[in-house]
């Protein structure tokens, strides 16, 4: 039965020697991967901004946490109107992070220790400020570099009205209307995010041809593969109509107008994309990954980017979009199970990123407020162990290891999300899980920052930072930082974790357990009153103190079943 523990010990008796990470072609499987925001992870020369030489310096804290390889938010030349998701060169590295250079450095320290790299590309659309949409706009209509993007006249008898109904992500009509070089007002222009993130037009070849090309460019440079942006963008509707909801598309701000997104053409850019990671795969026994955002509203839609010439892997948000309540999440599970892993690929799961409220907040109560911060703190737990035991890969998002809450109450005058900017609403933006870490001290920059006092973070940290910093987790075994880090050295060791089976087990209403492979049970109580474990066994980890036989309400345990009597 389950025994009292009063923190999360992992018995010896079922440790076996620590596979090493990466060695294996197909290594991103069942990975876990740690996505550096690098603008706030951690900052080397004083001007509060995160940088490449600041992750090189962190490597040895991922090694020690035991992840198997880093995801690089952009760190492209960009005006940073969306922080480097508007790109104006895919080809070098912005100043403000570094430069190739630093680049090499980084990539080369991270293989030494065992660790991938996967860097974030951004397809769909690149900045305003890329020398091909300058051209497009010197040029004026019906110029060359007009149809690497999508450029039509307006409706109207002066062409004053946008050529479609369709609304942007964030905020505001998807077109903006240039001025032409004789500077009269003319045509308009396709943007699904902001104005500074002008679409590009994959039905012209050069686009691909381009993008081929940057593939090369850092694949030869040593990376282990892409995130990439938007892959369910990408085409539009050849004939840019209507869309039939523009309403909807605008209040959910997700990827719900079917004009513009998950046009079955895209997957040809997939299969493109995959033969050319193939040809370095084969090359020295190594895949390259390419894995999805791809956010289409069905598991069975979500499959199709997974095929087995397509794209390796697609994040699974449905579990991230899921409340916290056991039926849905176990609906969300078995629809990923079913469908996805039926490809042959794995369900690549993900609880925080960078554009969402990170999980301490998320489930601590309804609103976006603080709710408790108690309740959301011992649930963010108990979905980490589910997420870790689950068949697959698995995604963390910076902070997630130190249990950080979403900072709430940003002062509006520090808020850069364009969400902000273009819709003046609070609702659902995104700086508030970008605050750069906390690493030690009582005081703002709590270390992130190695200009000390003076050197201000691009946000603010709030002063309870201290509490989540790197150091105190580490030196207490109760932390968040040690859950994870004994979590996923599991990971390591046991053959049940990682892929392989899933057997859902009996259990109250408020119970999810089910059990891995032969023996390795993980259960969850969704529930707020203790429940007795679901069956006999050795405890291996538990999200919080489980008293002997018993699973409190918001935990999750593993354990290992008795072996059943001869
Ligand atoms: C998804 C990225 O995660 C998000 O941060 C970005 O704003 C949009 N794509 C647009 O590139």
């Amino acid at each position: 039965m389950l025994t009292a523990t009063t923190d999360h010990g992992v018995s010896p008796r079922i440790a076996r020697p620590a596979s090493s990470p990466g060695a294996s072609r197909n290594w991103w499987r069942d990975a876990v991967v740690y996505q550096v925001y690098v603008r706030s992870f951690l900052d080397s020369t004083g001007d509060g901004i995160g940088d490449l030489a600041g992750v090189r310096a962190g490597l040895p804290y991922l090694r020690k946490l035991g992840v198997d390889g880093i995801w690089l938010s952009p760190v492209y030349p960009s005006p940073q109107h969306d922080h480097g998701y508007d790109v104006a060169d895919y080809l070098d590295v912005d100043p403000v992070y570094g430069d190739l250079e630093e680049f090499d450095r980084l990539v080369a320290a991270a293989h030494r220790l065992g660790l991938k790299v996967v860097l974030d590309i951004v397809p769909n659309h690149c900045s305003s400020e890329h020398p091909w949409f300058r051209a497009a706009l010197a040029e004026g209509p019906g110029g060359p570099h007009r149809a690497l993007f999508h450029f039509a006249d307006g409706r109207g008898a002066e062409g004053e009205m946008p050529p479609n109904n369709w609304r942007a992500m964030f905020g505001g009509p998807a077109w903006s209307r240039v001025t032409e070089p004789g500077g009269e007002p003319g045509q308009w222009y396709l943007h699904l995010f902001t104005p500074e993130q002008p679409d590009l037009n994959w039905r012209d070849p050069a686009v691909a041809e381009h993008f081929d090309h940057v593939l090369r460019f850092w694949l030869d440079r040593g990376v282990d593969g892409f995130r990439v942006d938007v892959a369910a963008g990408l085409f539009k509707h050849p004939e840019l109509p209507d869309s039939p909801d523009p309403e909807a598309d605008e209040r959910t701000r997700d990827s719900v107008n079917p004009l513009a997104w998950n046009q079955p053409e895209v997957h040809g850019v997939w299969r493109r994309w995959r033969a050319l990671c193939d040809e370095y795969a084969e090359r020295d026994g190594l895949d390259r990954l390419l894995v999805g955002e791809v956010s289409v509203p069905t598991a069975r839609e979500h499959a199709k980017y997974v095929r087995p010439d397509e794209l390796h892997q697609a994040f699974f948000f449905h579990l991230l979009g899921a409340p916290w309540d056991a039926d849905t999440f176990r609906g969300v599970i078995e629809e990923a199970l079913r469908d996805i892993a039926g490809t042959g690929s794995t369900v690549t799961w993900v609880l925080n990123n960078h554009d969402q409220v990170r999980t301490v907040t998320r489930y601590a109560g309804e609103g976006s407020g603080p709710g408790n911060p108690g309740l959301g703190a011992a649930r963010a737990r108990a979905a980490a162990l589910l997420m870790l035991a689950l068949p697959g890969a698995a995604y963390v998002y910076q902070g997630e290891e130190l249990g950080l809450p979403e900072v709430v109450d940003l002062p509006d005058e520090v808020l850069t999300d364009p969400i902000f900017r273009r819709t003046g609403s609070r609702s659902r933006i995104r700086d508030g899980c970008r605050v750069p870490l906390p690493w030690s001290g009582h005081a703002s920059p709590f270390g992130f920052s190695s200009g000390a006092e003076e050197a201000r973070p691009w946000l603010p940290q709030p002063e309870w930072f201290a509490e989540h910093a790197t150091d105190r987790a580490l030196a207490d075994t109760r932390s968040f930082w040690h859950l994870y880090r004994d979590g996923l050295q599991l990971r390591r060791d046991l053959p049940q974790l990682g892929e392989g089976t899933l057997r859902w087990l009996e259990a109250p209403p408020e119970v999810l357990a089910f059990e891995r492979g032969d023996g390795l049970v993980c259960a969850v109580n969704f529930g707020t009153s203790p429940v007795p474990a679901p069956v006999p066994g050795t405890p291996l980890l538990a999200s919080g103190q489980c008293p002997d036989g018993t699973l409190p309400g918001s935990t999750a345990a593993w354990w290992v079943t008795d072996p059943a009597p001869r």
